[in-house]
This record gives structure tokens, C-alpha cells and sequence, in this order.
């Protein structure tokens, strides 16, 4: 099954953990993939690899907190494929920050600029590519399980994941009636570089006693993305193993 046939795609982060994952995910099913990320060289890899499985994706280093480079990267994917139908906005730092009374407020700017402003703008020159000539498209923000309840000494990270739930429900009613939706992934903790050295700490917060994986995230995401998710929008879902079920 060749969900995104002929679709465009980009994803922020895309060079690592989950964002590898969906750029894998997303080129395998046909879509042509934009894989974005401050770390070119991890981008260059995840890239290579799609094209290897016999896809189409390009790399592109990108800062998603600088306005001019979400911009060039979203012109240089409808410059290279003709389009934009799919935003997959997951670069993300952060996590574990220290005492809310000694965390720097340089440190804060830093995790609200990547995890929340870097949402924002990869949203709006989305859209605005999208809208061009009345495309439909997807816009699947990566939050948090840490965007619906707290976690001590992360209040940079948790107020920037809730930050982009509300973000897309704002985003979600205004562009509902153009057909383009907006909703957000929110897994608990996963296996992937972003929360090295914490695994045996968070292991045991999951009824499921293990953490997720990078692909049972990006399965989500693809979901989420997809023309079969084509009433959702404005939601949040939750890839987490039962972390609040109880
Ligand atoms: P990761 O560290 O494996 O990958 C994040 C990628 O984002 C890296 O390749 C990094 O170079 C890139 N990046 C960092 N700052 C950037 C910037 N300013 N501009 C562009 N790219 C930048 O992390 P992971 O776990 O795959 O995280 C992806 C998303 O998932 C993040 O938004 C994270 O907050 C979210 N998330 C992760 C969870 C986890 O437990 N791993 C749990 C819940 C959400």
C-alpha cells in the first residue's frame, strides 16, 4: 500500500530517532521526502537510505528556530517536487533541564525557540505552500506526553509541548475550512538518542514496562498524515504505552 503516491513530504529532525523513522516510513510508501535537520550529516544518511529502498528524498540542513531557513527549506521541496502536502514538524530538544530557580533563561529561549517557535514556523511556510493553487495537506506536529501532564525539573520542555497542542488547535480551526489539517503526536518516552542515559528512571513510569520505539511512533505519525486520518484534525494522540491510562 502506497499511501503517499506522488505526495510531497518534509520532516524537521528528520535525521535522527523519530523523525528517521517517519522519513523511512514516508519514503517507503511514495511519498518524495524532504528529511530536514540541523545535523546535515545525519539528514544526508537518512536520505541515503530512502533512496537505497528505491524513494525519492533530498537532504537539507535546517535550523527550524530561524525563520529564513524553515522558509528556504519548504521553497526548496516545492522546487524540487512540485509541492508540499505533508509537514512533519518533530525537531525537538530538551527534556531534563534542572531547578525551575536556577535554569537559565537563555536555556529557556532555547527550548521554546526549537520545540515551540521552530513549530510555528515550519507550520505557517508550510501552509503557505500548501495553499498555493488549493492543495490539501497534513500537518503532523511531534508534542509530548509531556504536552498533557508535567514532569519535574522540564518546565522549558513541558510548557513547549503544551505550547504546541494549543498551537494546533488554533492552527487546526483556521485551516479546517481549506482542508488542510493540523494535529500532533504525543508519545511518552522513546528509545532514541534524545533521552540517552535517562531509560532506566522512565522504563518503570510505563505500565508496559519498556519504552516505545522510534518506528511505533513514526507508524503514528504516518497515520496521522495519511488521507485515512482525512476527519482528524485539531486532536492530539498518544503513542505511550498507558503512561496515564492508570
Ligand atoms: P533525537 O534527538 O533522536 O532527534 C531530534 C533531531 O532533531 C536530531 O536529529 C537533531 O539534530 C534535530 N534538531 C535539534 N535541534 C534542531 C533544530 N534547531 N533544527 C532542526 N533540527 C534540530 O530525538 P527524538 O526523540 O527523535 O525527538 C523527536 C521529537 O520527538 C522531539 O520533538 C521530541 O521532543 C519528541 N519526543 C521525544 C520523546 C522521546 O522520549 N524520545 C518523547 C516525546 C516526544
Amino acid at each position: 500500500m502506497a499511501r503517499f503516491s506522488g505526495k510531497v513530504a518534509i520532516v524537521t529532525g528528520g535525521g535522527s530517532g523519530i523523525g528517521a523513522a517517519t522519513a523511512v516510513r514516508l519514503g517507503s510508501e511514495g511519498a518524495a521526502v524532504v528529511v530536514s535537520d540541523l545535523n546535515e550529516g545525519g539528514a544526508q544518511e537518512v536520505a541515503a537510505r530512502i533512496v537505497a529502498a528505491g524513494g525519492r528524498a533530498i537532504a537539507v540542513r535546517t535550523d527550524v528556530s530561524d525563520e529564513a531557513q524553515v522558509a528556504a527549506t519548504v521553497d526548496r521541496a516545492v522546487a524540487e517536487y512540485g509541492g508540499l502536502d505533508v509537514m512533519v514538524n518533530n525537531a525537538g530538544i530538551g527534556v531534563v533541564e534542572g531547578d525551575i530557580d536556577t535554569f537559565e533563561l537563555a536555556a529557556w529561549q532555547r527550548v521554546i525557540g526549537v520545540n515551540l517557535t521552530g513549530v510555528y514556523l515550519g507550520l505557517k511556510h508550510a501552509v503557505r505552500a500548501m495553499k498555493v493553487g488549493g492543495r490539501k495537506g497534513a500537518v503532523v506536529n511531534v508534542a509530548s506526553i509531556l504536552g498533557h501532564v508535567g514532569f519535574a525539573h522540564s518546565a522549558a520542555y513541558v510548557a513547549s509541548k503544551h505550547g504546541v497542542l494549543g498551537l494546533t488547535k488554533a492552527a487546526a480551526l483556521e485551516l479546517a475550512p481549506l482542508g488542510i489539517r493540523v494535529v500532533a503526536a504525543a508519545p511518552a518516552f522513546i528509545r532514541t538518542p534524545l533521552i540517552g542515559g535517562m531509560e532506566d528512571a522512565v522504563r518503570p513510569l510505563h505500565p508496559m514496562k519498556r519504552l516505545g520505539e522510534p518506528d511505533e511512533v513514526a507508524a503514528l505519525i504516518c497515520f496521522l498524515a495519511s488521507d485515512e486520518a482525512s476527519f482528524i484534525t485539531g486532536a492530539s494522540y498518544l503513542v505511550y504505552g498507558g503512561y496515564v491510562a492508570q
